[in-house]
């Protein structure tokens, strides 16, 4: 069986990367999207908030799990035994970090490949950064965050 990680902080979820996640959900028997701490961003949501976001826009997907994860990612991944850990990349500038981060994994989990998926063409411009700065100005949020959830987005960051 072929298990994969798909980690990230989903500060919150996009549809960027609920197309990153369905279509790993086709290559993949089970993801498991991992919403982790990232040390070195102080999130909106909070780990529980963005892994109920991620379940309500997921829950259509038979072979995607969520859990929460903060310690090291690839202990996490060996726990679930997964083979794989899932990236998207959106331009040139995430690869440098991500393919850093991708060695580093390897050095300390070695029998775990990194496995990279472009993100769609529609998606490249998308960022949670993004998202919650449109939220901010009460702006559409709809072609950015899954719908289930631009409620939630907006009610919490709206300024109006
Ligand atoms: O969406 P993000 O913030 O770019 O996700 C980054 C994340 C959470 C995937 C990365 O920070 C991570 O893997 N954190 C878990 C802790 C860990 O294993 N750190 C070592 C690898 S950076």
């Amino acid at each position: 069986m072929k298990i994969a990680v798909y980690p990230g902080s989903f500060d919150p979820i996009t549809l960027g990367h609920l197309n990153i996640i369905k279509r790993a959900s086709r290559i993949f028997d089970r993801v498991i999207v991992c919403v982790a701490v990232n040390s070195a961003k102080k999130p909106t949501f909070t780990l529980k908030e963005r892994a109920d976001f991620v379940s309500r826009v997921t829950g259509k997907y038979g072979n995607v799990d969520v859990a929460t994860c903060d310690g090291l990612l690839v202990d996490f991944a060996r726990e679930q035994k997964a083979g794989f850990i899932i990236k998207g990349l959106r331009a040139v500038s995430d690869f440098e970090m991500e393919f850093q981060i991708a060695l580093l994994n390897k050095k300390l989990a070695p029998e775990i490949e990194t496995v990279f998926l472009t993100a769609d063409e529609k998606y490249t411009y998308l960022s949670s950064t993004i998202a919650r700065e449109m939220a901010t100005y009460n702006a559409d949020i709809s072609k950015v965050v899954p719908r289930e959830i631009t409620a939630d987005v907006l009610r919490r960051l709206s300024n109006k």
